[in-house]
């Protein structure tokens, strides 16, 4: 089954929306297969964001993300990278459509609320970066034959 990277930021964390996120990615069918709460190492984060180094913002976006504690997860589904995203909403929270996560709680870009892998590489890397293969648990939801 497909895998990818989800994680609460700091923002979303502190606004209680931790709940309101693992639900909708639940209600969807999707299956969370690893979860953790955990402030970000410095080093870590530029792990995570190398490839945006050379931007503007790299440093605003590190500092960002380690500023407070993440909700870090794994989801697994058929489809769940693209689906995750689509239902994250675009990146600026003004662009995100309403019934989205960034649509209906962001407005800054900054500010939002969640990250999810943008491909299939990124999301195995941003996998192993977080979570080792014992944090993540592998089991069969009886639900699943009446969602696929
Ligand atoms: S995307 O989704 O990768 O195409 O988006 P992108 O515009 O390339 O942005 C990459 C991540 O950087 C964050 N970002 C910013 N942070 C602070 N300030 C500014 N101006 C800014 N612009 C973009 C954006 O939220 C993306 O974070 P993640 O965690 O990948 O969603």
């Amino acid at each position: 089954m497909e895998k990818t990277f989800i994680m609460v930021k700091p923002d979303g964390v502190q606004r209680g929306l931790i709940g309101e996120i693992i639900s909708r990615f639940e209600k969807k069918g999707f299956q969370m297969v690893g979860g953790k709460l955990m402030t970000i190492p410095r080093e870590l984060a530029e792990q995570h964001y190398t490839e945006h180094k050379e931007r503007p913002f790299f440093g605003e976006l590190v500092q960002f993300i380690t500023s407070g504690p993440v909700f870090a997860m794994v989801w697994a589904g058929d489809g769940v990278i693209a689906t995750a995203r689509q239902m994250m909403g675009k990146t600026k929270p003004a662009d995100a459509d309403p019934g989205t996560i960034r649509g209906d709680f962001g407005i800054t870009v900054g500010k939002n609320i969640v990250h999810g892998s943008d491909s299939p590489e990124s999301a195995e890397r941003e996998i192993a970066l977080f979570f080792k293969d014992e944090e993540q648990v592998d089991y069969k939801k009886l639900v699943d034959e009446w969602i696929y």
